[in-house]
């Protein structure tokens, strides 16, 4: 247990995989050139990636800074250091792009030292999400950009569902999503993070004293309709498959039953409730899977990913 709380092992290939599936359209093109304009991203930036696991803002943000500029990507999990260094022989060519072993929370880099710090989905995962934004904040030169793009997941889990799946009884839906609660009110005691991070950003922000606050939000819509033709479709119901568990075995069920189960008790929830919501999750999910196997299911909802920028003061 670090400053940092319990710390996942991204490398592992139950986190792995969330950084390679779920990033290939994450962003669509023309958001990813909006948000560079926006961010005020120039040639010839040096580019700290707090937390770049395998580097997806440095591939997706390289040609709006890369030429000329500098990319360091720091992360604590090495494995994925190396596999994020082979990839950036691709998308970087030449350029300047490093990967660096260390901890966000004592970044390797003097003072005022880049032009921007970002981040994404790091801040999410944190015991001390503030600590954190200090020292990305710290990193950065006088007048220096820090962004972050983080998720608020708790709307989106306690959002009303628009889908194929039978409606549930309200007491039902109100029973999950007051697990929903609970189990984030765990997690954060845990010092696991806090699912709801990304709207709290701005305000975090303007706590550190950061000048000149926006922010924005994914502008797409998780759209699934049948028949889930072409790539996105394509792209969406593997996501889905993977964050419902889909293809766990009995070993996976496990783990994240008992990670899911620690956090709903540690936030005060009654082991009896997490039972019946865990039944209740199942027979959703194996709904779910006929109703794909039919080519029957679908769902549309927000993303709710906040894209927040600051500037240091000069
Ligand atoms: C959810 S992943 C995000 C990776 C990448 N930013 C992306 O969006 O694909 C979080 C990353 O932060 C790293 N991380 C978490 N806590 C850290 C810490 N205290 N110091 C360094 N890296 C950390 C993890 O190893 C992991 O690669």
């Amino acid at each position: 247990m670090g400053k940092s709380g319990k710390r996942i092992n991204w490398s592992q290939e139950r986190w792995r995989r969330h950084l390679v599936g779920p990033r290939k359209f994450l962003w669509p093109e023309d958001t990813v050139e909006k948000l560079a304009a926006w961010m005020g991203l120039k040639a010839g930036m040096s580019v700290v990636d707090a937390g770049c696991g395998l580097g997806y803002l440095g591939y997706t943000y390289w040609p709006y800074f890369g030429k000329d500029g500098r990319y360091l990507g720091v992360d604590m999990a090495w494995e994925l250091l190396q596999d994020a260094a082979a990839g950036a022989k691709k998308w970087a060519g030449k350029g300047k792009a490093f990967f660096i072993a260390g901890d966000v929370l004592g970044l390797p880099f003097p003072d005022n030292f880049a032009d921007c710090v970002m981040c994404q989905t790091l801040l999410i995962h944190q015991k001390e999400p503030g600590l954190v934004l200090a020292e990305m904040a710290r990193v950065a030169k006088p007048g220096g950009l820090i962004l972050c793009k983080e998720p608020d997941n708790i709307s989106s889990m306690l959002a009303k569902r628009c889908s194929s799946l039978p409606e549930l009884d309200i007491e039902v839906e109100l029973l999950l999503k007051k697990a929903t609660l609970i189990t984030n009110k765990g997690r954060i005691k845990l010092g696991r993070g806090d699912f709801g991070i990304g709207r709290r950003v701005p305000v975090m922000m303007k706590e550190l004293g950061l000048t000149d606050i926006d922010a924005r939000n994914h502008d797409q819509i998780n759209l699934l309709l049948p028949p889930y033709d072409g790539p996105i479709q394509q792209h969406r119901l593997e996501t889905m498959k993977l964050y419902m568990g889909f293809d766990r075995d009995r070993k996976e069920r496990y783990y994240w039953r008992k990670r899911q189960k620690e956090e709903f008790l540690a936030g005060g929830g009654d082991p009896r409730e997490f039972q019946r919501c865990w039944r209740i999750r199942n027979k959703i999910r194996r709904i779910c899977e006929k109703q794909i196997e039919k080519g029957e299911y679908f769902h549309s909802g927000a993303v709710n990913i906040y894209v927040v920028k600051g500037r240091k003061p000069k």
